[in-house]
């Protein structure tokens, strides 16, 4: 069997040294907010290239803090508009939803599957404050048409970069090149949730941002508001990362880029053993750096069918995601809007095994399955 995910070996690869630190934390006593979480924070923003890291408990939280911080430093207010991709992870809208802001979906550019710069500026009002880029998949969302139309617009750029650590943004000339996602905008919130990139061993979350005003109010925030202890100017909330999952997380960050780059190289071979017809990723450039595939999808018409063959086969897949935030049930206020492209991706995307434990031998396999799988007419084909 050929599990989609096997997070005990991600984590038995370094199995001591987070054991080892995760001790040093029990033995100190001191669990919340200490010096774990300040180191961690320390490599963290130097690893993204920022000024400023503030941990909090998990990925949505990072972002509906930067999004409240800005409505209490008077950036935005309640009803405000937050431009966002229309095929993303639920998350992304309900952090904006969550501050009483209003999500603006814009769909995804056919060939990079992430938002569309170019649609971009049709979906500005006078109400739109912010545009939230979301890096789907572990692919850098960054253009430069996005960076010079919320500077044009004034209106601040906010990363999603849940899936995407480690992830460099690529354009020679711009002087944004070779910098981590995390680092292109003005904040970024970053999800450490067990089966991202760099993933912690429960919930966790951080905020990246070379604004230290921003940085202050949510650490402030994140702490129920308090400044100075027990003393609350602002209405805050509870979001601490814990001391144990920075301590591990610190020890994960040392091989990230190694572990990215081998998720490079299963790309590889899976974008040159498979149809182009059903993958997205041409092989020239699995290896590029502007892409840490934190999943690896492929699209087709037959896709529920194409699953349960490769289950046959003892090869398990996921659907990233089978319904758009629009087309959700707790969202009926959009239930009216047609994103065709959103919702096709929707009904045909699957997801293919990729992380650091898998072999080539496994990444040969599945695309052998695949191919087969594709090319055996069904009665339904
Ligand atoms: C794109 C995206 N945004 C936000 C999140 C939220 O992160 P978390 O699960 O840590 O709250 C996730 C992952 O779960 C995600 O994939």
């Amino acid at each position: 069997m050929i599990s989609f995910l096997d997070i005990q070996a991600i984590t038995g690869r370094h199995a001591a040294e987070i054991e080892a630190a995760a001790r040093g934390v029990i033995r100190s006593g001191w669990y919340l907010r200490g010096e774990a979480t300040r180191q961690f924070e320390q490599a963290y923003s130097t690893f993204t290239g920022t000024t400023h890291c503030v941990g909090c408990a998990n990925g949505l939280d990072a972002l509906a803090l930067i999004l409240k911080g800005y409505i209490h430093l008077g950036v935005m207010r309640p009803g405000d508009e937050v431009v966002v991709p229309a095929n993303t992870f639920i998350a992304s809208v309900l952090a904006i939803t969550r501050c009483g802001l209003t999500p603006v979906f814009v769909e995804p550019d056919p060939h990079t599957l992430q938002i569309d710069g170019t649609l971009i500026e049709k979906a500005l009002t006078t109400r739109t404050r912010a545009v939230m880029i979301v890096h789907l998949y572990g692919r850098c969302a960054y253009t430069e048409t996005i960076g010079d139309l919320c500077r044009q617009h004034g209106l601040k750029l906010i990363e999603d970069n849940a899936q995407a650590h480690g992830c460099r943004y690529l354009h020679a000339g711009s002087p944004l090149n070779g910098k981590r996602t995390g680092s292109l905008g003005d904040a970024a919130g970053h999800s450490f949730y067990p089966g991202k990139n760099l993933g912690a061993l429960g919930d966790a979350g951080a905020v990246t941002t070379d604004d230290a005003e921003l940085a202050d109010i949510i650490r402030t925030i994140g702490n129920y508001g308090m400044r100075p202890k027990y003393y609350c100017p602002t209405e805050g909330v509870n979001s601490r990362i814990d001391e144990i999952q920075a301590t591990i997380l610190q020890v994960k960050l040392k091989y990230l880029d190694e572990e990215n780059a081998w998720r490079r190289h299963i790309a590889g071979i899976y974008a040159r053993q498979l149809p182009a017809a059903l993958c997205p990723i041409k092989p020239e450039d699995a290896d590029k750096e502007d892409n840490v595939f934190h999943l690896f999808p492929i699209f087709c018409l037959n896709r529920d069918k194409l699953q349960h063959a490769l289950i046959a086969q003892g090869i398990e897949t996921q659907i990233h995601y089978p319904v758009p935030p629009h087309r959700q049930e707790c969202f009926p206020q959009f239930h009216r809007l047609s994103l065709p492209l959103t919702e096709r991706l929707a009904q045909t995307e699957l997801s293919l095994p990729i992380s650091p434990v898998l072999t080539d031998e496994e990444a040969i396999f599945i695309s052998t399955a695949i191919n087969h799988a594709y090319s055996t007419p069904t009665k339904n084909s």
